[in-house]
This record gives structure tokens, C-alpha cells and sequence, in this order.
């Protein structure tokens, strides 16, 4: 999720690559960095902080033909100058930018300590480095070393590599991190994404999976990672800056429901052991015990983390038997909560930085409870006020409104609870196993909920101009229910209010009329049957009924005006699908209403004050 910008030509790089990471900055902004190539030394820039900071730095460096750039999203170690991009062998003579995770770097690292090489930062990244020193004198070239190099690493990356005994050359390589090349006179480019070159060229080429381009100043040339010559023709981007940074999308909101294949993917990536049908977390490692003997489990947050741990409950009572508290931060902290031996208190938060949360965070300190965090910003206050954490590794979310996070945050419930689970005995072998391989399925699953786009936009056209809308589910999917009307509140401002179910009877069934719709999550669970006189409940005082559905039968047909469908899915797991549906809605409904999607009024992204 970080930003990578390339250069390589007659003109100064300094300046090329400043403004390109400045254009990516949206994607990560916790630390940057540049290497550029003077009198045939590599030398480095870095810093923690935005880019400017990097631009006052490099005010008066000289000039530079050759360079490449980064601004990180820290996934493995600190926001600091050590972990800041590019990152070196232990010549200095090979410098590196990287996205994605390298999976097995762990054991890369031990190899390499042991042939002599000397680490300096706590990243994945720097593995790589090393390793293409270690297969230089053999390869002969840059090009060669590093696919050698990419042969032993599991995970993903976009990496462009330089070199100081090949001044004329970038070599740079992919396998799930996005890298475009972009075509000049006498000079080429490359970028994790388009808005980075778009200035210089608007002819660019897209590097595939398992794919490595060699850029020389005149040329570029793609080949595969078994050095087979690959042929490509440039396109013509036609569209402007704002739309490449939204990925072509035309609100952040929509892109950041769309990664969710892949953010899904990334929070449990190098998490499950598939073998033996359970979870390992690094963040959790030292305190696992702990966790597993833990009494109660007390989950503090705000807004949507709220609601993640909302579901958090239902999934660890059910399973990992653990008995669960959930509070809101803001009441948690002036509460004077009683912490007891063998509590151990979760504060979940995308930003980290949530004024309310943090306070908890403090308070159950405070009271020598332990303290962990579930984060999605790596360093951000919380990560580093919890003694233990889990970072959920979603990448930068922009949309004020919690889409990709809320999803991500669920994956690593999911994983604390397998953890738990199996480590008690409460859940065997097998069903541990089971659980690893529906996890495994899930990206794929969230990719066909995206067939429906057309249905949910059919229902955002006759219900834009309600005033009020209910969002009703039992069980794990109550929570679901709340974050479905948050959403729509949130961005739409129609007054929108999620209930359990059952619950409607007691209050909120007084409003139903022909006027009013109902959004039911009515998956074919162990609630499906109950979630069904619901529906008629409703249906008999004509109130409009939207359900999401697994595979829809005859008698939820009868009753719902319309279907959303989710594939099926264990349990524990289906909040994860069927609240995508639900962002969709609520998107759709908005962009209708000429809402501003990505900046909400009145609200905050973060919110750092109490
Ligand atoms: C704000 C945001 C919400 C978010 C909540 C908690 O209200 O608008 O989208 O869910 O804060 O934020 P956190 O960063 O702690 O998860």
C-alpha cells in the first residue's frame, strides 16, 4: 500500500521523483525516501513524515539521472528512518523500494544472518536487498541476481532495484503489488500507480504478475521471472489525475469497497496455518498464553470498530468460550469499569488515534489490565500505547465512511478466536481446518457479491427519497444491521436505524407503513427460520422488505420486494460478506442524493477529540 516512483533518463531525477511520491502520498504517508545515483555513488535520503519534509531535505542535492522513490505505509516495523525506503544491501551498492509483504521473510533473514549479512532495519523489505547481494557475484548482473532473488521469497511485490555498478539500468518486478511503466523521449518511468507519471507520459505499460522489466534511458524491456522475453504494447491513458487515484473509480469509498478481495486477503496473509487448522499473529506471540487463560474479554471502540467488536462477541462466546464485554470507549473511560484478573481489554480502531479509544486504552492500564490494540495505522498512538497488538493491514483508508477496515478488523477477530479456540480444545483438528480453508475462500467469495452491483443500484433508485430506513438481523448479523444504517446515515443523512430483529416488536415495528423499507439480513443460518417471521411481520403492516440472502427460496421470495444475494459462508465468517452489500447500498443511495460520498458533513475521519 506503499508509493513507488522510478526514474531514469537525461533530465534531474531529484524534482521527478519528489513530485510523483507527492501524487502517491494518498496511499502512505508515514515516512519517505529517496536513492539517487551521483558520480557513480548511491546516495540516500529518508525521514519519517510527509514528503515535503523529504523535499526540504534534498533542497540543494545535485544533480541526478538515475532515482528511485517511496513513501511507506509501514506494515513490518516502526514509521521511522531505519524502516523508511530504499532500503540496502550491505554494500550500499544495491538500493530497493518495495510493496507488499514478503511472506517468508523471517526465515530468509536467519539464512542470510548466517552467510554474514548485516541487517539494519526491522522490515521485510530488506531481505530482498540482501538477497540479490547474495546472488550478484553468481548472476553477473542485476537482472539476473534479482530474479534469482524473487525465486525464494513467498508474497507479494512491486519492487524497482538499482544499482551502482549498472548506472544505465532499473530493474523492476511484480507478483500482486501494481507497478506502470511510463514511456518518454530518451527517458522512462515507472510507478505503483499511474498519477505519479501522468505529468511526464501518458503512454505507459502495465507490468503483469511474475513479470520483470528492465529500463534503460532508450528502452524497455519485459520478460518473465523464467527470462522469457514478453511482448506488451503501450496504451494511451485517456483519463485525468483524480480518477487514476481513485483506481478509475469515481469516489475513494468505492475503490476502498472494492479492495476488499484484497484487503480481506492481506489481513489474514502468513496468519493461518493450513496444516494445522489454526491462526499465529507476531503481534500476539509473547502474550498468547495469556490470552488463551484469559477470564473475559472486554472490546472497547468507537463507530464502526464498534461494531466489529460487536460481532467480536458473538464469535468468541460461540466459539473460543470466552465470555465478552463490549463498551463504547467514550463510556468505558468514565465509567470506572471493573477490571478483574484475567480480563484482558481489546481497543479496536482503524485510525488508531480515536481520542475516546486511546483514553480507554489508558484507563485499562491504568487499572494493570492487559492492554492490546487490533490497528489499522502502523505506529499510530494506540499500536504504540498497547503492549500487544494485531495490526489489521488494510492500507490507507480515505472514505470517511469505514468500509475495507470494518471487513479487515473482522478477519482478525476470526483469527484470535481460531487462535483461542483450538489452543482450549474447543474446536478439533478438523474444524479447525475447516474454518483455514473457508477463510481461504473468502476473497473470492466478496468478488461475485460485485455481481450485483446492477440489483443494488436498481434498489438505490426507487428507495433514494425515503426519509427513514430499518436495518434488521439476529445474531452475528445484528451487528451488521447496526453498520448498515450507520453507513447509510452517515453518507446519505437519511435517518436510518438497526435493530435486532426480534427486537422490532418493541418499538420500532410503531413506524412501519408502506413507506417504510426494511433491510433484513436473512442468511440461511441458525437464525434464518426466526429472521423469517420477522419478515412477515413486517410485510403484514406493508412495509417494504430489502433481504440479503444466501441462495433465496420460495418463502423469502413471497415476502422480500428484493434480493441481495451473498454466497454462503460459515457462520462466524458471514458478516464478512453480508455487510458489503450493505456499503454497496448505502453508496449507491448517496452518490444518488449528490452527497459528498468521501467527505461526510460534520464528520471526521479521525476523530482526536473526545
Ligand atoms: C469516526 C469515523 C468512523 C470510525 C470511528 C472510529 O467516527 O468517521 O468511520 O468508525 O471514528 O474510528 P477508529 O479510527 O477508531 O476506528
Amino acid at each position: 500500500m506503499c508509493g513507488i516512483v522510478g526514474y531514469i533518463g537525461d533530465k534531474d531525477a531529484r524534482p521527478i521523483l519528489v513530485e510523483g511520491l507527492k501524487r502517491l502520498e494518498y496511499r502512505g504517508y508515514d515516512s519517505a525516501g529517496v536513492a539517487l545515483l551521483v558520480d557513480s555513488h548511491i546516495k540516500v535520503s529518508k525521514t519519517p513524515g510527509k514528503v515535503s519534509k523529504l523535499e526540504e531535505m534534498l533542497h540543494d542535492s545535485v544533480f541526478a539521472r538515475i532515482g528511485i522513490g517511496h513513501t511507506r505505509w509501514a506494515t513490518h516495523g516502526e514509521p521511522n528512518i531505519i524502516n523508511a525506503h530504499p532500503h540496502s544491501d550491505c554494500t550500499g551498492n544495491i538500493l530497493l523500494v518495495h510493496n507488499g509483504i514478503i511472506e517468508n521473510y523471517s526465515a530468509l533473514k536467519t539464512k542470510l544472518i548466517s552467510l554474514g549479512h548485516k541487517f539494519k532495519s526491522q522490515t521485510d523489505t530488506e531481505v530482498l536487498a540482501h538477497l540479490i547481494e547474495e546472488f550478484y557475484p553468481r548472476a553477473q548482473s542485476l537482472e539476473f541476481a534479482v530474479r534469482l532473488a524473487l525465486k525464494e521469497v513467498d508474497g507479494t511485490f512491486g519492487i524497482v532495484v538499482m544499482s551502482a555498478s549498472e548506472p544505465e539500468v532499473l530493474i523492476a518486478a511484480r507478483r500482486g503489488s501494481p507497478l506502470v511503466i511510463g514511456l518518454g523521449d530518451s527517458e522512462n518511468f515507472i510507478a505503483s500507480d499511474a498519477s505519479a507519471l501522468i505529468k511526464h507520459t501518458r503512454e505507459v505499460i502495465y507490468l503483469h504478475d511474475n513479470e520483470i522489466a528492465i529500463l534503460t534511458k532508450n528502452n524497455v524491456a519485459l520478460k518473465n521471472l523464467d527470462d522469457e522475453i514478453v511482448e506488451r504494447d503501450a496504451e494511451h491513458l485517456t483519463f485525468g489525475l483524480e480518477q487514476i487515484e481513485k483506481g478509475g473509480f469515481a469516489h475513494f469509498m468505492l475503490k476502498e469497497i472494492h479492495e476488499q478481495p484484497e484487503t480481506v486477503l492481506n489481513a489474514m496473509r502468513g496468519r493461518l496455518l493450513d496444516d494445522e487448522g489454526i491462526s499465529k499473529m507476531g503481534g500476539l506471540r509473547d502474550v498468547e498464553d495469556k490470552i488463551v487463560d484469559a477470564r473475559r474479554f472486554v472490546i472497547t471502540a468507537c463507530g464502526t470498530s464498534w461494531h466489529a467488536a460487536l460481532v467480536g462477541k458473538y464469535i468468541f462466546e460461540q466459539c473460543a468460550k470466552i465470555p465478552v464485554e463490549v463498551d463504547y470507549a467514550s463510556e468505558f473511560r468514565y465509567r470506572n469499569p471493573v477490571l478483574l484478573d484475567g480480563d484482558i481489554v481489546w481497543a479496536i480502531s482503524q485510525s488508531g488515534e480515536t481520542a475516546d479509544t486511546l483514553a480507554a486504552l489508558r484507563e485499562a492500564k491504568l487499572k494493570e489490565a492487559p492492554a492490546y490494540g487490533i490497528v489499522n495505522v502502523v505506529g499510530s498512538t494506540i499500536a504504540r500505547d498497547s503492549e500487544a497488538g494485531v495490526y489489521i493491514h488494510a492500507g490507507p483508508e480515505i472514505g470517511v465512511a469505514s468500509t475495507k477496515a470494518f471487513t479487515s478488523q473482522l478477519v482478525v477477530l476470526n483469527l484470535i478466536n481460531l487462535l483461542v479456540a483450538r489452543r482450549k480444545g474447543n474446536l478439533s483438528l478438523e474444524q479447525g481446518k475447516e474454518i483455514v480453508e473457508e477463510m481461504h475462500r473468502l476473497p473470492e467469495k466478496i468478488k461475485q457479491i460485485f455481481n450485483s452491483v446492477d440489483q443494488i443500484e436498481k434498489i438505490a433508485d426507487e428507495f433514494k427519497g425515503s426519509r427513514n430506513f430499518l436495518y434488521l438481523g439476529r445474531g452475528v448479523n445484528f451487528p451488521v444491521a447496526l453498520e448498515g444504517a450507520l453507513k447509510l446515515k452517515e453518507i446519505s443523512y437519511i435517518h436510518a436505524e438497526g435493530y435486532p430483529a426480534a427486537e422490532m416488536k418493541h418499538g420500532p415495528i410503531a413506524l412501519i407503513d408502506e413507506n417504510m423499507p426494511a433491510v433484513f439480513i436473512a442468511l440461511r443460518d441458525s437464525t434464518y427460520d426466526k429472521v423469517l417471521s420477522n419478515i412477515q411481520e413486517v410485510r403484514a403492516r406493508k412495509g417494504r422488505v430489502i433481504a440479503i440472502a444466501n441462495e433465496a427460496d420460495d418463502r423469502l421470495r413471497e415476502m422480500a420486494e428484493y434480493i441481495i444475494e451473498v454466497p454462503k459462508t460459515m457462520e462466524i465468517l458471514s458478516p464478512i460478506l453480508s455487510v458489503i452489500p450493505l456499503q454497496l447500498l448505502a453508496y449507491y443511495i448517496a452518490v444518488r442524493r449528490g452527497c459528498n460520498v468521501d467527505q461526510p458533513r460534520n464528520l471526521a475521519k479521525s476523530v482526536t477529540v473526545e
